[in-house]
């Protein structure tokens, strides 16, 4: 099912930034057939039976969390969702000791979303089983990465030689720099496009081409991908107000006009209509943030699958 060269049993999936081509490859492929699985009627395989997968989240998560149960649950995994609110860091326990208690629980996999960048590292050399980063802080966040390339992949056909528009707060996400790694190491352009304050301060350092104006950097894209404003991880002022900002950077049908005419649109959620993003636009034939979604179920079924050596 694998392509033989690549093995990715007992490893971690902490970023995209490192990885091959050829490992890149692997999980699209592996998910490609699991898509097959999740469009039956029954929706499960025995492919994991017998293994355990627990999810720590620290931050909340709609898309994320849920597609990584589905996922688990498909495969007849025994899938455990812990919530940091409902753990017992509340009680001052450490992280080590947390990963140490679920090593202990013999847990066989460890999803964890975190607001500290770095932690999934850091957390991954406390335990032996796999640790794969669901999103930590303003670093990266894998999978969303991943089913970013398979959702642009089964609509274009293909990656290398695309132009891919990355497009909004960029500084603050994870997101934009797991496409990033993960495109560029696919062959695609990748433009990043926002207002100088949310555009990353080590951007001449990535392989990427950068854009301070909305209409420059979406002339001639193939994709674009629209990003939310993460208010939340903004400790300043970092423009003079989000109607000023959605005025100039939200990307409208009228924007569109200037891409490539089968031009497509994502967006990782959650979304705000209206702001980075016109209330009509999710709803245009050209957005396919409901695959991106499906699609998230088997790029997640793909990598607990390709960690845990499944068989068969
Ligand atoms: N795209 C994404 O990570 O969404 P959630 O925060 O809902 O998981």
């Amino acid at each position: 099912m694998t392509p033989a060269a690549v093995n990715l049993a007992g490893r971690d999936l902490l970023a995209l930034e490192g990885m091959d081509r050829a490992e890149i490859n692997a999980i699209l492929q592996t998910a490609e057939t699991f898509g097959e699985v999740i469009r039956r009627d029954v929706k499960k395989v025995p492919t994991l039976r017998g293994k355990s997968v627990v999810t720590l989240f620290y931050e909340n998560s709609t898309r994320t969390r849920t597609s990584f149960e589905a996922a688990g649950k498909y495969m007849s995994a025994d899938v455990i969702n812990i919530s940091g609110s409902a753990s017992s860091a509340s009680k001052g326990e450490s992280l080590r000791d947390t990963f140490l208690t679920l090593q202990a629980l013999t847990a066989d996999l460890i999803v964890m979303r975190t607001p500290f960048s770095g932690a999934c590292h850091q957390a991954a050399e406390w335990v032996k089983a796999p640790v794969v980063n669901a999103g930590d802080g303003m670093h990266e966040h894998p999978t969303q990465g991943l089913l970013d390339l398979l959702t642009i992949q089964q609509v274009k056909g293909h990656l290398e030689g695309l132009t891919v528009a990355i497009v909004g707060d960029i500084a603050h996400s994870r997101v934009a720099r797991s496409n990033i790694w993960g495109l560029a190491a696919m062959g695609a352009t990748v433009r990043l496009v926002g207002p100088s304050t949310l555009l990353p301060p080590d951007a001449a350092g990535l392989p990427v081409e950068v854009f301070t104006d909305l209409r420059a950097g979406l002339e001639g894209a193939d994709v674009v991908n629209v990003l939310r404003l993460q208010l939340e991880r903004q400790t300043k002022a970092l423009f003079p107000t989000v109607r000023e900002y959605s005025r100039l950077f939200g990307v409208s049908r009228d924007m569109l006009r200037v891409c490539k005419p089968d031009v497509m649109v994502l967006h990782p959620g959650p979304m705000n209509r209206g702001v980075e993003i016109s209330g009509d636009v999710p709803d245009l034939p050209a957005s396919y943030m409901e695959k991106q979604v499906t699609n998230g179920v088997a790029v997640r079924m793909a990598v607990l699958y390709l960690l845990l050596g499944a068989e068969g």
